[in-house]
Parts: structure tokens; C-alpha cells; sequence
């Protein structure tokens, strides 16, 4: 086992009441780390306690370790050394990460300019290439204009390369595809693969949705009423579930999934530990694979073939 970028042990918050109790995460470099559950299990504040931004009322308890380091409890000026240099973090909304009246040059550079201490030209240099890295278009051209500018794709796309300005080696992404259409979700979930595994990035993708995780998690930790319930890694939690809850989740994704379908197996019958790679081998439940770009939905191929950023127009991008 790789050593691990996070360690998560026993954390609990309580907010006037236990809200997490006794979770335990390992994140590894390289790879996604799926935290599902129903809403209010306790997702969203686990990703938050990481970062120090829980509610001041927050009482918390366990350990979180970035290589080693304790950041349960750090100060102000503990915390800004770590938050976006070392662990960056990627919302539902990318509004609430982008600055609407600054231009997305200026946003990326500012990172840079507190963090690293690069500007002028440098900075720039680095921004084209981060933009070039999320594939979006024209990205010399795209410094220039504004969030609003871009369709929802292509801002959680902006988002992300803000969050990747200094090269972290965790990224929190709470919901990063919630609020986009389905084919442009397809497009940003190759995009945090092919991070993870290009940057050694460890990743925890927090989402309620079991199939964004079939289709692109290593590992899978499912949450209910502030505990983890099952963990496991992909395949085998959506081959052999064993929390009642997490079957009932399973059976709840539409089509009820969990009954593979005639000629599906939810996992592609690929064995894990079999030397074949469980994301890239794999096909997720419903046989609609995001990341291995089989199977399109409904005659649409989602990533492969079309080109994933102009699939990406404003008319298709942001539904919310
Ligand atoms: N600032 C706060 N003060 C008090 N309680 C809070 C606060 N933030 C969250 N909670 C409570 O903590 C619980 C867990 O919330 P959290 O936001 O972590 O859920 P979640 O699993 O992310 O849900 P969702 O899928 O809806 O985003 C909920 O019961 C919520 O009401
Ligand atoms: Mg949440």
C-alpha cells in the first residue's frame, strides 16, 4: 500500500450536536477516493474540517495528517500555508470558487503570486498551461475574459485549474459535477482521472451520486448519519455490497442498477486484483462507462470521439 498524502482518523464534529462520528479516510497519491451518501450524512463537513472551514462553534476530535503533519486544530496562519498550495478544494458551484468581476488570468496569477511567489510573465506562462492541461479552449485567449464568459463546463474547468495553481497533493471536489449536464459531468470526470493519475494527485470526490462513482472512484466510502458504513474499493463494493444502506442506494440508482442488466456486469467482470486496472478496465453499474469511454448513453458518446470541450456549450453546460 502506498503511503498516504491524508490521513483521516476518527475525526467527530459536533455543531450543538454529533453531526461526524469516528470517520476514517486514507488518501492515497494517485488515486480517487469516492465519498458517498445520502444528504447530511456528514460529507460536505468532513471535506470542510481538512481545510479548518468549519463553523467556529465546530468542536472536533480524531486526527487529520497531511504527510505527517496535524492539521486538526492549526491556526489561521497554519492553515493559509496549506489551503491551495498544498490541499486545494473544488465546489458544486464553480461561481463560488471564481470571482465573477476578475478576469480568469488575474485569478490563476493571484494563486500563484501568494503561494509561489511567481509573476509577470512566469505566472502567465504557468496559467496557459494549466488551461491548456483542463482543455480549455484558446486558454492564451481565454485568460482575458471573465467566468460569466464561459459555459458551466468550462468554468468548473477554470475552477479546477485555480485549485491545481500550486500543485497540490490533495484535492477536495465536493459535487464537482452535480450541477452539470451529463454529457459535460462525463468530460470533468476524465478530467479528475487523468489528474489523479498524471499528478499523483490524491483525490476525494464527494458526491451523493453512486453512479459518478461507479464510473470513476477507486475506492468508495459510504457515509449515513455521520459514519462511514462501508468502505471498499469500487468494484467490490458494487459487486458485493454489504451494508444494508449501501444495497439500498445501489437499488435506488435508476434502473435499479444493482440487478446488472441482461449481458452488464456491473463491475465488467474484471477482477480487480487481477493486474487489470479497476477504473480503466472496468465498466461502472448501468454499463455506462465514464472514464473507460464504452457504452455511450443513449447514443451519445460521452467522452471519447467527440471533442470534450466544444461538447461543452453554454446552451448544454450549466443546468441550475
Ligand atoms: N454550520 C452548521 N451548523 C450546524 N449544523 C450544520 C452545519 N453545517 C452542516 N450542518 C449539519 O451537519 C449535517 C451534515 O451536513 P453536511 O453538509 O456535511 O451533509 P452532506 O453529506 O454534505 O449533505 P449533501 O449531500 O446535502 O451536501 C447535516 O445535518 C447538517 O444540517
Ligand atoms: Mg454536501
Amino acid at each position: 500500500m502506498t503511503a498516504s498524502a491524508l490521513s483521516i482518523r476518527d475525526l467527530t464534529i459536533d455543531i450543538g450536536r454529533p453531526l461526524v462520528q469516528g470517520v476514517s479516510l486514507e488518501l492515497e497519491p494517485g488515486r480517487i477516493h469516492g465519498l458517498a451518501g445520502e444528504s447530511g450524512s456528514g460529507k460536505t463537513l468532513t471535506s470542510l474540517a481538512v481545510l479548518g472551514l468549519l463553523p467556529r462553534q465546530a468542536r472536533t476530535g480524531g486526527s487529520i495528517t497531511l504527510a505527517g503533519e496535524e492539521l486538526l486544530g492549526l491556526k489561521r496562519r497554519g492553515l493559509n500555508r496549506i489551503r491551495g498550495k498544498r490541499i486545494a478544494m473544488v465546489f458544486q458551484d464553480p461561481s463560488a470558487s471564481l470571482h465573477p468581476q476578475l478576469p480568469v488570468g488575474r485569478q490563476l496569477t493571484d494563486h500563484m503570486r501568494v503561494h509561489l511567489g511567481l509573476k509577470g510573465a512566469a505566472a502567465r506562462e504557468r496559467a496557459v498551461e494549466l488551461l491548456t492541461t483542463v482543455q480549455v479552449p484558446n486558454p492564451a485567449e481565454a485568460l482575458k475574459r471573465y467566468p460569466h464568459q464561459f459555459s458551466g463546463g468550462q468554468r468548473q474547468r477554470i475552477a479546477i485549474a485555480c485549485a491545481l495553481a500550486c500543485d497540490p497533493e490533495v484535492l477536495l471536489a465536493d459535487e464537482p459535477t452535480t450541477a452539470l449536464d451529463v454529457t459535460v459531468q462525463a468530460g470533468i470526470l476524465q478530467l479528475l482521472r487523468d489528474l489523479a493519475t498524471e499528478r499523483n494527485l490524491a483525490v476525494l470526490l464527494v458526491t451523493h451520486d453512486l453512479g459518478v462513482m461507479s464510473a470513476i472512484a477507486d475506492t468508495v466510502a459510504v457515509m449515513k448519519d455521520g459514519r462511514i458504513v462501508e468502505l471498499a474499493d469500487r468494484a467490490t463494493l458494487f459487486r458485493d455490497p454489504q451494508h444494508e444502506y449501501t444495497r439500498m442506494l445501489l437499488a435506488a440508482l435508476p434502473g435499479s442498477r444493482i440487478e446488472a442488466p441482461a449481458g452488464v456486469d456491473p463491475v465488467g467482470g474484471v477482477d480487480p486484483v487481477g493486474g487489470v486496472d479497476p477504473v480503466a478496465g472496468a465498466a461502472p453499474v448501468g454499463g455506462v462507462d465514464l472514464v473507460g469511454g464504452a457504452a455511450p448513453v443513449g447514443g451519445v458518446d460521452p467522452v471519447g470521439g467527440v471533442d470534450r470541450v466544444d461538447a461543452e456549450d453554454p446552451d448544454r453546460g450549466g443546468r441550475r
